[in-house]
């Protein structure tokens, strides 16, 4: 049984910030891959206006066919009312909205304020009735901002406890730029989940500055079990100065099978997975301490 989940966010995060296009087939070899390999969720795009986000433009046909993937919970990624309609329409199982703690990425990013943010998030649950995807808010930029700098740990509180009251089934904290430290991701960690409980469910890691797994492992330390990762370390916001990879799944899912924690990810397979990333964008690069090494001698996956 999974102990841990990864939602794999390679497809959405990495290439929306990749240099290269990944054609629309060579995506869903990708993702049916990464399925066969046992990732149980994966985040395959985003409904961004096209002229936006050109790698997202096909994000309709990929939700689509990543719904016939047999077990796999698919997500999309929505940054308004008019996105959440596109992500109904297509059937996503879930739908995720970025929402920044910091003000300065929050207009960069979705040209809405927080608050306004907020308040789009909370049309769309009420929009949804009850039939709908299940939706996610992503506390954009929780642990400091290349634009804003610091942001308060109390903004961001005060962000989740909003989130909730507008009705969202849960909160992730996103470290959009890579500037967490694990003493600080156990300490918001801890502040948030007192005001808002179970809703806080996932942890977003960026390894900018190296510290994706440390962090990843220090919100294990406080109870968290999801988490999102990318793929050789592919991502990054393009409206975020600065930011680069997510916490690398390969690696991730090392880490916690080699703890005995369960991921549900068989480690071959997933290393097949990424060569079809990787001859999909040849010149992108990637990164990923497992792919360099290889298993160690003697590993045993968690039971
Ligand atoms: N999907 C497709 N088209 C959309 C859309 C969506 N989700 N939202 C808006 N549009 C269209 C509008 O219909 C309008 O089209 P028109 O010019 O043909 O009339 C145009 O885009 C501008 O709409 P507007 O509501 O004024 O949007 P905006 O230009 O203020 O941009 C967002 C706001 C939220 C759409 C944009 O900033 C965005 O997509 N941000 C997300 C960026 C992102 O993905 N970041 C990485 C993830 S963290
Ligand atoms: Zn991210």
């Amino acid at each position: 049984m999974r102990q841990i989940h990864i939602c794999e966010v390679g497809p959405r995060d990495g290439l929306q910030n990749a240099h290269h296009l990944m054609p629309t087939e060579a995506k869903k070899a990708w993702i049916a891959a990464m399925a066969a390999a046992g990732i149980e969720e994966i985040e395959v795009g985003s409904f961004v206006p096209p002229k936006l986000i050109p790698a997202m433009a096909d994000t309709g046909e990929i939700v689509s066919f990543a719904l016939t993937l047999k077990d796999l919970k698919v997500v999309a990624l929505a940054p308004n009312v008019k996105g959440f309609e596109r992500a109904v329409a297509s059937g996503a199982h879930k739908v995720t909205f970025p929402v920044s703690a910091s003000r300065a990425h929050s207009m960069a990013n979705v040209r809405m304020t927080p608050e306004q943010m907020v308040e789009e998030v909370r049309k769309c649950v009420q929009l949804r009735g009850k039939a709908g995807p299940e939706i996610e808010a992503g506390v954009s930029t929780a642990f400091g901002c290349t634009m804003q700098g610091v942001v308060p740990e109390d903004d961001v509180v005060r962000l989740a406890v909003m989130l909730v009251d507008a009705g969202v089934d849960c909160v992730a904290l996103a470290d959009t730029v890579g500037y967490a430290n694990p003493a600080q991701i156990r300490r918001l960690f801890k502040k948030v989940k007192a005001e808002i409980g179970g809703k806080l469910e996932a942890a977003h890691l960026h390894d900018t500055r190296g510290l994706g797994l440390a962090n990843a492992l220090a919100a294990y330390e406080e109870g968290v079990r999801h988490f999102d990762s990318s793929m050789g370390g592919l991502g990054g916001c393009p409206f975020a100065p600065g930011a680069s990879g997510n916490v690398i799944t390969e690696d991730l899912v090392f880490m916690f099978e080699s703890m005995g924690a369960s991921t549900g990810v068989n480690l071959e397979k997933l290393m097949e997975a990424r060569k079809l990333m990787v001859a999909a964008i040849p010149e992108e690069p990637v990164y990923g301490h497992m792919a360099l090494a290889g298993l160690p001698k003697g590993f045993r996956a968690a039971a």
